[in-house]
């Protein structure tokens, strides 16, 4: 029998048919395959396989020397025994904690070991629902139905938050908080919400918390300690809210810790880790709801938090942030005190360059100022014992502050410490024919002589909480320095270099706008 080329063309399309339909039903069984037996978790075909319905239980908070995170895990399997559990620790505890031994509870170390891959190390590699519920170690699970609970309240209140929390029974009754986050001022304000409000931004007190898996794998740092601060810092800066539900959950063991050793260890490992969370995310300045500050960073023992700065513009600038509050305090604290010793010797002096145009803007520093310069008048110097010393070399005064001749001319620089190089600079002028001119000069458009006239006589001006004294008619010996406007339209120091958007120009006239 002949066969015709039609013929062999329609044999050939058929063999090439069959031959892809059976490498496609394998690929499925093995789909199927490996969906049935569990995947090894940390493959890269589980992370990419779509979340599945239902809430996994992920405990990241507990201490290795004393927890009861397995008492907990069992107490949510007993009546939910496919319930996943994941377990985050940055080491692996020691002493060993035993689990309960099933294919559905899992530990993560977040710490890397160098013989295994990346995802292993990656905690949404194992959550693999669409929701995710962070429970505390010691919380007890009294019914089946608590964690659907809970996911049918996020449900229905998806439109008004985020995250929804439960209660645990503890010592002090879970506080509804608000908080609002400046990354620019590098500050956290925690302010207390009525009692009665169950939308909050951020929270005082255990709880269980659910939330999509997705949102919280989608955070820059999702598991950082401590776990409910950290959320909140990063859920209030993207406009997240959190509702308290009715739903609440009891503890296995109260107080948790046995031992009031325990409990001391316990509270410094949750400072540090505070401290260091702080640190990481750039907060300098926390206001509690009670109105307490705390500070993280910058003191009189602690270096300059930014180092040299080029071309006039600060490091910070660039990171869109501003001057640190605590370089800003440090500052305020300096120039009040360096005014204080010129006032008693019989120096006189005058706001300077950007320090007067902060003054009449703001009546303080300028928000992303990184130092204070002060005019003196040069014949003075001899009254003023610090600054005839400081020409001989610096010297340390009994309140830490360091006076010294700068290198860089002739000018005074006070520093706030010997170790925190913040600064007062004091620019020496003298009159010569009416107008105000010194021997050295900087490269910066304010440094220009002047008509004596401007401190004939010095008038006192507000800042920085104190009354300073500044030329008369600021505001034209501003323009004078700086060109006209100068005081209604902020610019950072070298505008060549990064221009101020328009949100911050509102914001530096008031403090209050700028702090969203
Ligand atoms: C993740 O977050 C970014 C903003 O941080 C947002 O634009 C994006 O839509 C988010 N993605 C998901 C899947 O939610």
């Amino acid at each position: 029998m002949r066969i015709t080329f039609c013929q062999g063309v329609l044999v050939a399309a058929i063999a090439v048919n069959l031959l892809v339909l059976y490498y496609i039903s394998r690929l499925q069984q093995r789909v199927l395959h490996r969906h049935r037996d569990r995947v090894p978790p940390g493959s890269h075909q589980q992370l990419c396989s779509p979340l599945r319905p239902g809430v996994t239980l992920l405990i990241r908070e507990f201490e290795d020397f004393e927890n009861y995170v397995p008492d907990v895990v069992r107490s949510f399997l007993k009546d939910q025994p496919e319930l996943p559990v994941v377990v985050v620790a940055d080491r692996l505890p020691y002493p060993p904690m035993v689990l309960p031994s099933a294919p559905n509870v899992q530990v993560v170390l977040l710490k890397p070991s160098p013989h295994q891959a990346i995802h292993t190390f990656r905690p949404e590699t194992y959550v693999r629902t669409e929701y995710v519920a962070l429970v505390p170690d010691g919380v007890k699970a009294d019914s089946t139905s608590q964690l659907e609970h809970m996911l049918e309240e996020f449900k229905s209140s998806q439109n008004e938050a985020k995250m929804v929390v439960a209660p645990v029974q503890a010592l002090a009754p879970l506080q509804c908080l608000n908080l609002k986050v400046s990354l620019k001022e590098w500050t956290a304000e925690y302010t207390a919400s009525p009692p009665s409000s169950k939308l909050c931004q951020a929270l005082r007190g255990e709880a269980v918390l659910l939330l999509r898996t997705r949102d919280l794998f989608n955070l820059s740092v999702p598991l950082a300690k401590p776990l409910l601060t950290s959320l909140f810092i990063q859920s209030s800066l993207r406009g997240w809210a959190v509702r308290v539900v009715g739903i609440s959950f009891s503890s296995l063991h109260l107080p948790l810790l046995s031992s009031s050793h325990n409990q001391w260890k316990a509270d410094n490992l949750a400072k540090a880790n505070r401290l260091q969370l702080f640190q990481d995310f750039g907060i300098k300045r926390v206001i509690l709801e009670d109105g307490k500050e705390q500070w993280f960073g910058c003191s009189k023992e602690t270096p300059r938090c930014f180092g040299t700065i080029h071309n006039d513009m600060p490091d910070y600038l660039y990171r869109n942030r501003w001057t640190p509050p605590c370089c800003l305090k440090a500052l305020r604290e300096t120039a009040k005190y360096v005014i204080n010793i010129l006032e008693t010797s019989g120096v006189r002096y005058w706001l300077e360059g950007g320090t007067l145009l902060g003054a009449a803007r703001d009546q303080d520093i300028i928000p992303w100022d990184y130092d204070v310069d002060l005019g003196i008048y040069l014949e003075d110097i001899p009254n003023c014992e610090l600054l005839r010393s400081a020409e001989a070399g610096s010297i340390v005064d009994e309140k830490g502050f360091v006076w010294e001749k700068a290198i860089e001319g002739d000018f005074f620089r006070v520093q706030y410490s010997e170790h925190n190089h913040l600064h007062v600079d004091l620019w020496p002028f003298y009159s010569k024919n009416g107008v105000m001119t010194k021997d050295t000069w900087m490269d910066h458009r304010q440094d220009i002589e002047f008509p004596e006239h401007f401190l004939k006589p010095l008038v006192p001006i507000q800042f920085a909480g104190f009354l300073a004294l500044a030329p008369n008619n600021f505001r034209s010996f501003l323009e004078l320095k700086f060109g006209e406007g100068a005081i209604e339209n902020p610019e950072y120091p070298n505008p060549a270099l990064k221009k101020m958007d328009k949100g911050n120009r509102r914001g530096a006239h008031r403090r209050e706008e700028a702090v969203d």
